[in-house]
């Protein structure tokens, strides 16, 4: 089940990754995810108890207001009108005072009626994305929603910088990274990232405070990267496997070499 359409989503290599993490049953501390995203990978993995953090403060508004409210959000995102109007007054209007329910569906709305599911913000930070239609709205129900929140419930929800999640996990957790990057050999050292910079400087930071976890901690990591030399240099003497099919340029196109690989320390 996909709840969101978002950049840098993992579905679609769920099949090679899935291979290469622990099962849920076997992990012994918590499964934590610093860079959740639209969450394929904690979905999949449905583990027993979970944290799981993003820097995107509307996808983790969004989180908790299903883990909380399922069926007000409900209510409310099936009440949105339909079509290009509705949209963007729902898009433009302010949603300052609202309550956590609300912008939870607003968010879903947005979501799933925005042009191809981007994530893309102005200068002042208001979500700017043009209207794409009608027909993803509905992959969406209610049972759906009631399901994502059963598994919520067992998951802490945050929204703060990755660092302040790694630094903070205990004995045996599992941690499954999945940082913005683009595959392959492009454009490493630019801004690349619909929500926030995540510059050159920033894997250098990741990489460090992964270093920086004490052996006694017994904590196992994976990560899915570019296959940039400069992230492979990053972790060298980890384990590096390419990984074989990705997603081209374009949505929806395959191709031969995914131009990512999965890191483990494991
Ligand atoms: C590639 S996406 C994750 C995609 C996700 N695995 C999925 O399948 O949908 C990377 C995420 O990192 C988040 N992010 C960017 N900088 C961050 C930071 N410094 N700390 C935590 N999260 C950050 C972005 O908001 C984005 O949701």
């Amino acid at each position: 089940m996909k709840l969101l359409r978002y950049p840098g989503g993992k579905s679609k290599l769920l099949s090679f990754l899935v291979n290469h993490l622990p099962k849920s049953k076997d992990i012994k501390g918590s499964y934590i995810e610093p860079f959740v995203g639209g969450g394929s990978v904690f979905f999949h993995v449905n583990p027993n108890r979970a944290l799981i953090s993003d820097l995107n403060p509307d996808l983790i508004t969004l989180y908790k207001g299903i883990k909380l409210y399922p069926h007000k959000v409900w209510e409310t995102f099936k009440l949105f009108p339909k079509g290009k109007a509705a949209y963007y007054s729902i898009r433009d209007n302010d949603t300052e005072g609202r309550p956590m329910y609300y912008k939870a569906a607003r968010t879903l709305y947005l979501n799933r009626t925005c042009f191809k599911g981007m994530w893309r913000h102005n200068n002042s930070g208001n979500f700017n994305v043009g209207y794409g239609g009608e027909e993803r709205r509905w992959a969406i129900t209610h049972e759906n929603l009631i399901e994502i929140s059963t598994i919520f419930r067992k998951a802490e929800i945050n929204n703060c910088d990755f660092e302040d999640v790694i630094l903070g996990t205990s004995k045996n957790d599992f941690i499954f990274l999945d940082p913005p990057y683009k595959p392959g050999d492009k454009d490493l050292h630019e801004l690349h990232y619909s929500n926030g910079k995540f510059l050159f400087d920033e894997q250098i930071r990741l990489a460090e405070t992964l270093k920086s976890l004490p052996k006694s901690k017994h904590i196992h990591w994976a990560m899915t990267n570019s296959s940039h030399k400069d992230i492979l240099k990053l972790y060298e003497g980890y384990k590096i496997e390419k990984i074989p099919f990705g997603t081209g340029d374009k949505l929806g196109i395959q191709t031969k070499s995914s131009n990512e690989v999965l890191i483990t320390n494991y």
